[in-house]
């Protein structure tokens, strides 16, 4: 069985990191989605709600499964035999850390990194901007699936009223 990881914070998911998924999953017959427990990286969701919402997002597709690791990613692939990462490039910005990654990963593990071109629909998209839009009162419908969308009205309005 081919298996790879797609590994992040997902603090949300958003549209563009479920069409990675999606476009990995028509490749690989198992597709992990590895999110990182970082207790030093303050966060809008916890790792149990961003596993909620990746759940709800990946139902459709029944090879993507959802799981949470700490520690090295290469670890979480040796102990669940899985031989390679895919991840997105949105723009030549993402390239010089992605490739550091990439060669780390494959010097400590052999594991390889595979990069799937961002659809240019999202190529501006990450979770940090998404949140920054939404704290702030702008319309990010379309950027994030609609039960993210709902989740994250939810918490803005939650730290609005305190
Ligand atoms: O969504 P993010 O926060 O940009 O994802 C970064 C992530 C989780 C892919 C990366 O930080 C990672 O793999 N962390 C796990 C720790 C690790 O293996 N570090 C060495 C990377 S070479």
């Amino acid at each position: 069985m081919r298996k790879a990881v797609c590994p992040g914070s997902f603090d949300p998911v958003t549209n563009g990191h479920l069409d990675v998924f999606v476009r990995a999953a028509e490749i690989f017959d198992e597709v992990t989605v590895g999110v990182l427990i970082n207790k030093t990286k303050s966060s809008m969701f916890t790792v149990d709600e961003r596993i909620e919402m990746l759940r709800e997002v990946v139902k459709p597709y029944p090879n993507v499964v959802v799981d949470a690791f700490h520690g090295l990613l290469v670890d979480y692939c040796n102990d669940h035999g899985i031989p390679a990462i895919v991840k997105g490039l949105r723009a030549v910005s993402d390239f010089d850390y992605e490739l550091q990654m990439a060669q780390m990963n494959y010097r400590l593990a052999k594991v390889e990194t595979l990069f799937v071109s961002t659809n240019p629909l999202y190529s501006y998209l990450s979770s940090s901007l998404v949140k920054e839009v939404a704290t702030y009162g702008g319309d990010v419908t379309g950027l994030v699936p609609d039960t993210v969308l709902d989740r994250l009205q939810d918490r803005v309005k939650q730290k609005r009223d305190g």
